[in-house]
Formats: C-alpha cells, structure tokens, sequence
C-alpha cells in the first residue's frame, strides 16, 4: 500500500490509472478503523481496479467540539489493517491539504432540502454540510469511479446520493450492508469509547431495532416509536430520535400500509458517547 499525504502527489499517482480507463473504488472514512470499514474495502478490491481509502477526521461535520477532540485516533493499527486487507492507496491528508482556505466554507451551501431537517440534520446541526464538503473535495482530488459506503449510516447515504446529483459527479455508490458484533451491536468507531457495562447496554439499541421489526403491523405505528424510546431511556439512554421512516426517502411514517418499504432508525446516547444504528424492516 502507498500512502498519499497531498493532493500532488496522489493526483499523479492517480493520473496513470484514470488514463488507463481503470475503475478506481474508493472508500472515505475518519480512521479507527473496524470490520465495518474493511467489508467497504474488501468490496472496493472485488469491483474496482484499484482501492483507494481516505483517513481524514474532518472537523467541519462536528457539531460538537467534543466529540471531536475525544475521537479515536488508531493510525498504526488502521495502516496494518489496510495493508491486511489489500487496499492499494491510503490518502493520509492533513488539514491544510483539505481545506486550504480554511474552514469557514466561505458561504458553500449545499441545498439538501428536507433531508437536512430531519433525523441527524436535526440533532446535529450542520453536520451534513460538513459531510458533503470534505465529500465533495475528496471526490475532486481522488476522481474515484465508485465510492463505496455502510447503510450503518442511512441518511448520510442519502445525502451522498444528493450531493453527487447536485455538483453533477458521476460518481457510482455503493452502499454495503451495516457490519455488527456477535451480538449484534453495530460496528462503530465510537464504540471504542464505551466502558464494559456501558457496551453491554448499547446492545439494547440492536435489541430495539430487532423487536420493532417483529412488532410492525399495518396500521398506526407511532405507538412503536414511543414505546422503544420510552423503553431505551429507562434503560438510561437519553433518546436523540426513534423513528419509523420510508426507506426510500426517509420520510417518516406514523400509519403503515402494509407495502411501502420501512427502516427504522435510532440516536440515543448512553453518557457522552452518541450511537446511531437502523434497520429495514421488510
Ligand atoms: P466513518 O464514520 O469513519 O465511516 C466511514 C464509512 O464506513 C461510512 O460509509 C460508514 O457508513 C461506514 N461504516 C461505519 N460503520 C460501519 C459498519 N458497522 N458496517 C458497515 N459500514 C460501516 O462516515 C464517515 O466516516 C464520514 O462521515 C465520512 C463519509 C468519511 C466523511 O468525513
């Protein structure tokens, strides 16, 4: 594997392979990496001529400072597993690389419509906009032809899917299944952050998801939503959302005909650590 830390020199490695009509996958993510981002790269090496992963914590889709400061960093260990795992080219940038004028976006909007009102664009304040500019950049420097993301992170997905039509990149997406624990937690980098009794408790937002998929019947849904939230902030969770959604446009929905395609999704933290996971339900 090479690693890239500026855009010269991964634009002139890049060059080659786009000249030469290959297909170049590529997988964005903030490092400590897990299964979950390697099933991206594994996929990326399958359909793609050449696998490219992007580590860059990108501060502008932290809404809260925090967060930000207390997220993990495991650089030698995702190096190792990278090159475990085939990937070609690691793109290490630092700050300056990505953002050159800096970080105040001056006056960049990106038009999302309703689905920066929602869900995680409600709680987290600008974090999409911050999504979509280190996106767009990224795409710009690396030219990939199919970028590969985990459904684990739905609406940003659907984000992605707008950000692409918008700035006109013909980019391809895939989007891979979410990869979970034994259990059947999430895989997720902040769950290096949980305490032993604090992970055995996170399982409950898996055992929720699993319980409204058995539940779900045609009709009124909204009782479920209530009930899970009601349920997991017993449980010591403070709830972001619960809800129930078309999966083709997040939608949410509170009556149920039975057809239309439905995920169910959840934000609740447990402490300071914020967790998010989802599940289509049929
Ligand atoms: P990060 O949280 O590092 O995730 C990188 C990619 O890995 C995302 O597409 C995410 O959905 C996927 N992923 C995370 N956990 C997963 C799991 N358990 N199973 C399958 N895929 C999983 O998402 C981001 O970084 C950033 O917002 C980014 C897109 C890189 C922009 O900064």
């Amino acid at each position: 594997m090479i690693i890239y830390k500026t855009i010269e020199d991964i634009g002139r490695h890049l060059k080659k392979f786009k000249e030469g009509k290959n297909v170049i996958g590529f997988v964005p993510t903030m490092g400590a990496l897990h299964d979950g981002h390697i099933s991206l790269i594994r996929k990326c090496n399958e359909e793609a001529d050449i696998a490219v992963c992007s580590i860059f914590i990108n501060p502008t889709q932290f809404n809260n400072p925090d967060d930000l400061k207390k997220y993990p960093v495991t650089i030698e260990k995702d190096i190792y597993l990278l090159e475990q795992n085939d990937c070609d080219v690691l793109f290490l940038p630092d700050i300056e690389q990505v953002y050159p004028k800096g970080l105040d976006g001056e006056g960049e909007h990106f038009d999302l419509g309703y689905l920066e009102t929602i869900l995680e664009g409600k709680y987290r304040p600008g974090h999409f906009q911050g999504v979509c500019r280190v996106v767009k950049r990224l795409l710009e420097i690396i030219k990939a032809d199919k970028m590969y993301l985990g459904q684990k992170d739905y609406q940003q997905c659907m984000v992605l899917k707008k950000l692409i039509e918008l700035i006109g990149s013909d980019v391809e997406l895939v989007i891979c299944p979410t990869m979970r624990e034994t259990d059947g937690l999430a895989m997720s980098s902040r769950n290096l952050r949980l305490n032993g009794e604090d992970r055995k408790l996170a399982l409950e937002i898996y055992k929720n998801l699993e319980l409204i998929k058995k539940e779900v019947v045609i009709g009124n849904v909204k009782y479920l939503t209530e009930k899970t939230s009601f349920r997991l902030t017993e449980k010591g969770f403070k709830v972001d959302y619960v809800e129930l959604a078309e999966a083709d446009t997040l939608k949410a929905v509170s009556e149920w005909d039975g057809k239309t395609k439905l995920v169910a999704l959840i934000a609740a933290f447990i402490n300071d650590v914020r967790l998010i996971d989802n599940m289509v339900l049929n």
